[in-house]
């Protein structure tokens, strides 16, 4: 009975712990206060004066009663601290709301054209772009004009077009009287894409991919705006911290170049977001305004840290499940809520940031936010896993992750990219493997069996073909087996989180799918009859020995080795199971991760992918393929390969369509 207050408080002080540091889970978000009421009833009706003087140490750590005043005072100290800021983690998002936040950052890139978003609030008069290449005495362009309306939370995106390929350019925006802006201070710079028609086996690029981010997780008093991924992720890319020195309207210099000493002296092309950039329900889901999303987008660009990001790193984009809800099912229904307020904010943000969708959209309200883009002879297409997906209820033969429309758009781009691109990358916010257990059963595409099965046939028809995933708070690299011969592996690399938890101890990734298939390949042996043994060929064998078995150098000889030596050459076929999806590298911990993939297809036999995984700001692996040459053609030859019927797809890659369509 007189332990209660100090078993209470030790609770308490544990789900502070937990809370702030391991994971800001809601349920300890309701825990924490109810176990800090109960403390200190508890403390109210244990009227008994402490007998006894307990140890200081453990009567500081455990909360034990004690006569001293100083030890009380302690005690009554920490536990206020922790409450504040448990107080500061969870509220301050609702009262710092960034409402005066302003910025501007590149989005989609291409060999023509960038996107521009900018956000400048209650400016009263109209601005537009200036741009030109960041060469000495270029006189600035007007570019569009950007229309900042509250509707709009101030924001718009706006696209420069015209552009030549592989050029550095600035940008900055000027008021009505063509002066510049206080904002950008000097002007952003960003560098075109290749052409793709010179680029034919000619890229070399590097991109880095990782997803969710919570600012101050794990929790730092005082640092409510700090999102550390992003100041490890800028030390890395920008190791020189090598600012542009120029002042608005005065000469600049040349765009960003990273440090020649750096290990990395191939800088960053653009950054893959796979989704969680905010955490609409994390610790505390304010409601389904559309006000409570844009706020926490808002906070995120208010950043000091993410700021040294975007303004120097075009960003791609799609969301995952926490832009809305925990474990988000759109089923295809845009009235279903969180949809209408959490799709308006991420549209402001993201959406129209990122590469057009397709002239053919069916209609104009439903603008989808899955797309594809290109670097030289690389394809991406990044996956919209949430508004479509059906509801975890539903059957599992018609649960569908991507909704028809989508999946035949892919499937349709993976005909094309088949034989244009080098490299194709599969960008899918949650993991296609099934290997993940706990909610990610259900939650990943372990869950959309028929689906998966669909689309991963059609992926090993593909040669080069990367899923790059995250979600899972954790990093693994899955290889999937290719099911036959003429078929191709499918590689994955999940990386996440760049800046939230992590749990430790718990892990739920097995190592490979109990599921196997069998694999049979050819093996060339030396049999020697007299023997009955056989052993391995070599080369030198293959050029003595004929196709028939008998060694044939000379007439007589040739003879004479028959008889003795009845050594015949064959090939014996093996046959071996082999997991359908297994891990090669699993990297669990780390609070800050992501995957720097760099791309070289400059020599067309030798295709290259070399994959850096970083984790707390170190790099913590490293892994090299060389991909199988594709014989590239250009697109204007792809007309036969568009078709929107999924059934015609499927046939056209030599799939049944089963009967789950
Ligand atoms: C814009 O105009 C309104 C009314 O004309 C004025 O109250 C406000 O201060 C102005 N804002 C700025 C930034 O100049
Ligand atoms: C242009 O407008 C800015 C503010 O919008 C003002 O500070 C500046 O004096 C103006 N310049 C001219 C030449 O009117
Ligand atoms: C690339 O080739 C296509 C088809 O020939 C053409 O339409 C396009 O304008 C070319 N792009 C560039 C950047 O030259
Ligand atoms: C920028 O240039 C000015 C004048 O040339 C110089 O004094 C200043 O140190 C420079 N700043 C940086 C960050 O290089
Ligand atoms: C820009 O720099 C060049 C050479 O560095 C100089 O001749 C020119 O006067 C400068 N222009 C301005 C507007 O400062
Ligand atoms: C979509 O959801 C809304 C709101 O729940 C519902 O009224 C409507 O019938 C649904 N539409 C379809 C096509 O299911
Ligand atoms: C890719 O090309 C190969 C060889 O031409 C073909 O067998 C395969 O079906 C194609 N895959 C897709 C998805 O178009």
């Amino acid at each position: 009975m007189t332990l209660t207050p100090s078993i209470l408080a030790t609770a308490y002080r544990l789900a502070c712990f937990l809370f702030l540091r391991v994971i800001p889970s809601p349920i300890l978000q309701s825990v924490i206060p109810a176990l800090l009421s109960l403390y200190l009833l508890s403390v109210s009706l244990s009227s008994k004066p402490a007998r006894g003087n307990a140890n200081p140490a453990a009567a500081v750590i455990f909360s034990l009663k004690t006569p001293s005043r100083v030890i009380k005072m302690t005690n009554i100290a920490i536990n206020s601290l922790l409450f504040v800021c448990f107080l500061d983690l969870s509220i301050s998002p609702y009262f710092d709301d960034a409402g005066d936040v302003v910025f501007s950052r590149i989005g989609a890139l291409s060999d023509s054209s960038a996107k521009v978003l900018v956000r400048y609030p209650k400016l009263n008069e109209t601005i537009h772009l200036v741009w030109r290449e960041s060469r000495p005495n270029t006189a600035w362009s007007k570019g569009p004009t950007l229309v900042l309306e509250e509707e709009n939370d101030w924001v718009d995106t706006v696209t420069l077009s015209g552009l030549w390929p592989s050029t550095n350019y600035e940008y900055a925006l000027a008021g009505t009287n063509s002066s510049l802006l206080a904002y950008p201070a000097s002007p952003l710079s960003f560098r075109t894409f290749p052409d793709p028609n010179l680029s034919n086996g000619n890229s070399h690029f590097r991109f880095v991919a990782s997803s969710c981010i919570l600012p101050n997780f794990p929790y730092a008093p005082l640092q409510s705006r700090r999102i550390k991924g992003f100041d490890l992720l800028a030390d890395y890319l920008f190791p020189s911290q090598n600012v542009v020195n120029a002042t608005y309207g005065h000469n600049t210099t040349e765009a960003p170049q990273p440090d020649p000493q750096s290990k990395h002296s191939l800088p960053a092309s653009f950054l893959l977001f796979l989704g969680d950039f905010i955490y609409a329900d994390i610790p505390i889901y304010f409601g389904n305004h559309r006000d409570n999303f844009r706020r926490l987008y808002r906070r995120n660009y208010q950043s000091p840290s993410f700021k040294k990001i975007y303004e120097r790193l075009p960003l791609f984009q799609i969301y995952d499940d926490h832009e809305f809800l925990n474990n988000y099912a759109g089923a295809g229904n845009d009235s279903i809520q969180p949809y209408p307020g959490a799709s308006d904010a991420f549209q402001i943000y993201s959406g129209r940031a990122n590469p057009s969708p397709p002239s053919s959209t069916k209609s104009l309200d439903h603008v989808p936010a899955y797309f594809d883009f290109r670097y030289g002879d690389v394809a991406f297409f990044v996956l919209d896993t949430r508004r479509y997906r059906s509801f975890p209820t539903d059957s599992s033969e018609e649960k569908t992750m991507l909704g028809e429309d989508q999946l035949s758009r892919l499937l349709t781009w993976l005909g094309k990219a088949n034989n244009t691109a080098t490299f194709k990358f599969i960008v899918s916010s949650v993991p296609l493997t099934s290997l993940w257990g706990h909610d990610a059963q259900y939650d990943s595409w372990a869950g959309f069996v028929n689906e998966k099965n669909t689309l991963l046939n059609a992926l090993h028809t593909v040669p080069n073909v990367f899923v790059l995933s995250g979600d899972r708070h954790e990093f693994a690299a899955i290889q999937f087996a290719a099911p036959a011969e003429s078929t191709f592996a499918v590689t994955e690399f999940s990386t996440s989180p760049l800046s939230m938890f992590y749990i430790p101890f718990y892990r739920t990734l097995s190592m490979q799918s109990s599921e196997t298939i069998t694999k049979t390949h050819t093996k060339e042996v030396i049999y020697n009859a007299s023997t009955d043994a056989t052993a391995a060929a070599t080369p030198e064998d293959k050029a003595t020995i004929s196709s028939e078995g008998v060694a044939s150098d000379t007439g007589s000889e040739s003879a004479m080795i028959e008889e003795s030596e009845p050594v015949v050459f064959k090939t014996e076929f093996i046959t071996e199971e082999v997991p359908k999806e297994q891990v090669f590298k699993y990297i669990p911990d780390g609070n800050y991760k992501w995957s720097s993939i760099e791309i070289d297809t400059r020599d067309s036999q030798r295709p290259t992918l070399k994959l850096e995984v970083v984790i707390d700001g170190k790099p913590s692996y490293h892994y090299e393929v060389v991909g199988k040459p594709v014989n590239l053609q250009q697109s204007t030859a792809l007309g036969a390969f568009v078709t929107s019927n999924m059934k015609d797809i499927l046939k056209k890659i030599g799939m049944q369509p089963s009967k789950w369509f």
